[in-house]
């Protein structure tokens, strides 16, 4: 186990480059599976979530081989297993992304079903749904979605309401489907387009990714292909959040500013001096505080929930009130209590958050809940004053890579203990 320590007051100043995103890596992972031949995936995130992904795809049979600089080649020739356990999947739900390329190109799968999670019951009734229609035979039995099909075929998907990864193992499922498929109402997140990418790249006909309809021609095979994965938007947010909060400079490289317009948008708002290149962005504060924001999370091009967490914390120490509405998870404010215990001043009324900014936050134990809480308590702790300690640090490990470095860097004082 392990707890950072972060001694706030540091104004950040530096620059960082932002890691491959976890959001796209992980489907592109799986989706390999539906080719034939070797694929080769690079600029992958060394995060727990990929470790997870990996050792799954290693256990169904896949070959897997990862070189010193984290590039990943799989030869799903191999692979002759078509489970995903429980002990795995409760570790991290995106297993679920195993089911649609199972199904497609082995005939079966069985994924244990993902339980509830911290920010919400986040049910998968939409990848069911979309499968079945395709003509997938599916049961839920024991705790597992046993799933078979003799060839999926192509069908046209309305779905209910816009899900990622249910998009995701859609679209991977088509792939390989008798006809075509047309997903409506599809998520429009950049992951989603990374990945169609990928598929194209593998052989795979697919249009309209990043729009709401996505029209997918199957085909009788896939091969293989080299990818590299898009920028992380939501890590690039989280230290531009980093720079904002303490009122510094921040500027960060190998990012995808085009991905990050509402983020950007919100910054400016706050106060910021934004300035892009094509892979670059550059905040600076001048010293300043930031202004509080008012915003609601959304599926993409929307605020992302995903930073949700982070801009709670930045309108913390704000001047004036924010008010933080989430509409993607019934339960993603799980922060909020910690947040208090530095001495925030939040007022919490169902899925809206009331942020009046105080002048200054002081030190305390905190512990993370989840991925982006504990991001946005990493930023919080960055101007209390004092020592934080956050505890949970694995949950920050599935989603940032060497956070202490980056943060280091930036002229932050953090550092990571190991504890009994
Ligand atoms: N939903 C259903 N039924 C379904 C699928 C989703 O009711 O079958 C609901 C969910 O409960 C939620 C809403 O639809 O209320 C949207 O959920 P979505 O399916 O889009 O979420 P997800 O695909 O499970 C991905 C990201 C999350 C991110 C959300 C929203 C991955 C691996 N995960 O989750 O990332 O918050 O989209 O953008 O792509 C994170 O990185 O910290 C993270 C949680």
């Amino acid at each position: 186990m392990a707890k950072i320590l972060i001694n706030g007051g540091q104004t950040l100043d530096g620059e960082i480059w932002i890691s491959g995103a976890k959001n796209a890596v992980l489907p592109i992972l799986f989706a390999s599976i539906l080719g034939t031949k070797i694929s080769r995936i690079s600029n992958v995130p060394h995060l727990q979530d990929v470790t997870t992904s990996v050792e799954l795809m290693a256990q169904m049979g896949a070959g897997i081989s990862i070189d010193e600089r984290l590039r990943i080649e799989i030869n799903p020739s191999l692979l002759n297993r078509h489970e995903a356990p429980y002990d795995l999947v409760k570790t991290m739900r995106a297993s679920i992304l195993v089911l649609g390329p199972l199904l497609a190109r082995h005939g079966r799968a069985t994924v244990s079903l993902p339980g509830g999670c911290a920010i919400g019951s986040r049910p998968v009734n939409l990848h069911i749904h979309g499968l079945e229609l395709m003509g997938a035979d599916i049961q839920v039995k024991n705790g597992n979605i046993e799933a078979t099909a003799k060839r999926l075929k192509g069908a046209r998907i309305l779905m209910d309401l816009v899900s990622v990864t249910g998009t995701e193992n859609l679209m991977m499922a088509a792939t390989l489907a008798a006809g075509t498929t047309v997903i409506e109402n599809a998520a429009r997140e950049p992951e989603i387009e990374d990945l169609a990418n990928y598929l194209i790249a593998m052989g795979a006909k697919i249009s309209g990714a990043g729009t709401h309809t996505i029209i997918i021609e199957g085909v009788d095979e896939l091969g293989g292909a080299d990818y590299e994965v898009l920028p992380d938007r939501i890590e690039a947010g989280t230290y531009l959040v980093a720079g904002a909060i303490t009122g510094g400079r921040v500027k960060i490289t190998r990012a995808r500013p085009n991905t990050m317009d509402a983020i950007l948008d919100k910054l400016a708002e706050a106060g910021a001096k934004i300035t892009c290149g094509d892979d670059w962005i550059e905040l600076d504060m001048q010293g300043r505080r930031p202004k509080a924001v008012n915003l609601t999370t959304a599926p993409y091009p929307a605020f992302p929930t995903d930073m949700q967490a982070q801009f709670t914390a930045l309108n913390c120490i704000a001047e004036g009130t924010g008010v933080i509405t989430e509409t993607v998870f019934e339960n993603r404010f799980m922060h909020v209590q910690e947040l208090q215990r530095l001495g925030a001043d939040i007022q919490l009324e169902g899925n809206t958050a009331i942020i009046r900014g105080v002048e200054k936050l002081t030190a305390a134990p905190l512990m993370a809940t989840d991925l982006r809480a504990s991001a946005c308590l990493v930023l919080a702790a960055l101007v209390a004053k004092g020592e934080t300690s956050v505890d949970r640090v694995y949950h920050i490990d599935r989603g940032y890579e060497i956070i202490e470095e980056k943060l280091s860097q930036l002229g932050a004082k953090i550092k990571r203990i190991q504890i009994a």
